[in-house]
Formats: C-alpha cells, sequence, structure tokens
C-alpha cells in the first residue's frame, strides 16, 4: 500500500478510528516540544550537566562510579519536569484511553506529563525519573513532588537508583514484551513525535504494520518509519491530534 503524506485526516481514518477497538500510541519526545521541551535529536542532545554530555551523566557507567551525581542530574531534571504542563496531544491520549475498549500508549518518554493529563495506563519503555529502584532487589518508590525522595530501599535498605533506563542499559524486563503484544493485535497504531531510530520502542509500529494494523504517523518531519506507514500527518502532535474529535 501506498503512503499518504497529509496534513488532513483522510475518510479512510477517520472511518477506521470511529470503528476501532483496539488501538495503539507509541509517543517519543515530540508530544513534549509544544509543552515547551526540545526534542533529543532537536537539541536536547547536547544537554550538559556540570561539564558531563548527556550520554556521560545519564549512563550505566555513570551509575556505577558515582550514584549521587546521577541523582543530582534526576533530581535537577524532575524539579524542571514538575512545572511543566500537558499540552493538547498529551490531553487527547487520556481522552482516548477512555473511548477505546483496548487502548495501549506506549510512551519513550520518562517525565510523566501523559499521566498529569489523566492517562491511567502508560507502558513506559524508558522509565520514569519519578520513581526510584532498588539496586539490589528492585522494589519501586513512587517519587512524589511535594516530599523529600527517599535515600534507601525500604524493602531491604540498600541503596535506590532512579528507574530510568540510562545509556547503556537494556529494558527493564517485561515492559516491551507488554507492548508488543499489544502492537500485535491492534488494528489501529499510531506513531507520534518519535524519529523512530531507537529500538526496541521503533519495532512496535513494524510490528502492528507487519500484523495488518492500520498504521499513521504524526510528526511535522519524515522519518526513517515514514514510507512504512499507511498514512502520515505532517504536523505538529498537538496540532493534529484534537482533530481527530472534530469533523
Ligand atoms: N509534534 C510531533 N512531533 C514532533 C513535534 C511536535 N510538535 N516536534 C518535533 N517532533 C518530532 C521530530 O520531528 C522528531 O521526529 O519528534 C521527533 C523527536 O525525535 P527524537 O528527539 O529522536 O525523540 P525520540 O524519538 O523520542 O527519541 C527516542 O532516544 O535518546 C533516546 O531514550 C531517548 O526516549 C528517547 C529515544
Amino acid at each position: 500500500m501506498q503512503t499518504t503524506k497529509r496534513s488532513v485526516i483522510s475518510e479512510e481514518l477517520r472511518r477506521r478510528f470511529a470503528r476501532a477497538t483496539r488501538v495503539l500510541v507509541l509517543t517519543g519526545a515530540g508530544v513534549l516540544a509544544e509543552s515547551g521541551v526540545p526534542t533529543f535529536r532537536g537539541g536536547g542532545n547536547s544537554d550538559v550537566w556540570k561539564g558531563m554530555p548527556l550520554d556521560v551523566i545519564s549512563s550505566a557507567r555513570m551509575l556505577q562510579s558515582n550514584l549521587p551525581a546521577v541523582w543530582e542530574w534526576f533530581d535537577q531534571k524532575r524539579e524542571f519536569l514538575e512545572n511543566l504542563k500537558p499540552n493538547a496531544a498529551h490531553r487527547a491520549f487520556a481522552e482516548w484511553e477512555q473511548c477505546f475498549g483496548d487502548f495501549t500508549l506506549v510512551t519513550q518518554n520518562v517525565d510523566g506529563l501523559h499521566q498529569k493529563a489523566g492517562s491511567r495506563d502508560v507502558v513506559e519503555l524508558h522509565g520514569s525519573v519519578w520513581r526510584a529502584r532498588c539496586i539490589t532487589c528492585h522494589s519501586r518508590f513512587e517519587i512524589f513532588s511535594n516530599q523529600r525522595r527517599a535515600q534507601e530501599c525500604k524493602a531491604c535498605g540498600d541503596a535506590l537508583r532512579p528507574d530510568v533506563v540510562l545509556f547503556g542499559e537494556v529494558l527493564p524486563p517485561g515492559v516491551f514484551e507488554r507492548a508488543a503484544k499489544q502492537a500485535e493485535k491492534c488494528e489501529l497504531c499510531f506513531a507520534v513525535g518519535t524519529s523512530a531510530q531507537v529500538y526496541p520502542a521503533a519495532s512496535l509500529p513494524e510490528i502492528a504494520k507487519a500484523a495488518g494494523a492500520y498504521v499513521c504517523e504524526i510528526n511535522p518531519e519524515e522519518t526513517p518509519f515514514s514510507d512504512l506507514c499507511d498514512e502520515v500527518l505532517t504536523g505538529k502532535a498537538g496540532e493534529v491530534l484534537p482533530l481527530f474529535s472534530q469533523r
């Protein structure tokens, strides 16, 4: 099938959207852009903390050598994210969760903005800055914005680390598998605000497509995945997504 690139939703997609019960959405840094955060490949990757580039401060190696420094980086990141507001894209997905019988929201983002917008079940492939995890027993603890974060594990007393997938680490067991299972059975799949370059996340729309889903990308720019999609909606997530609830 030929990819349709457009800035308006096709009648075909509207029909499928109206009838679908099994829908999967994959989001990336692009959905955060309209909340005021640069995407990774749009400048965020060049973040530097105390002279260290992102892939150094936020890495498995740094975790081994200097856990307090890693926490310091994530603490300031949380402080920054805490003041951000969800945008129209986040709100649209929170609504979609209520509309479809089997809706799966998978994100590569670690900021918690989907939940802040009202999404209750979010598959966080790369973890969350709003959780800590024990380095020994792997117990997870929520971090509340108005409270001091725990310093040690309440279960075994060992050190806690941010529950985020760092550079040089693999995804936590089970998370991708859950997303892949949903991708295999969805009828409609949206890839929104992701450059589709980082695997295994980028394989989810591919899995959906191979299993027969209608796949739509929403992005102001082309990605390596665009040509594989049934439909590409060229535009900003916060502008395109609200159009699904309008005629
Ligand atoms: N709406 C939709 N998409 C947008 C918008 C917007 N308003 N603004 C930018 N984009 C698109 C860009 O065109 C780009 O394709 O969002 C995409 C962002 O791509 P990346 O910065 O590569 O972010 P992402 O795909 O989420 O990166 C994946 O890479 O470094 C890792 O772990 C990190 O989770 C991250 C992963």
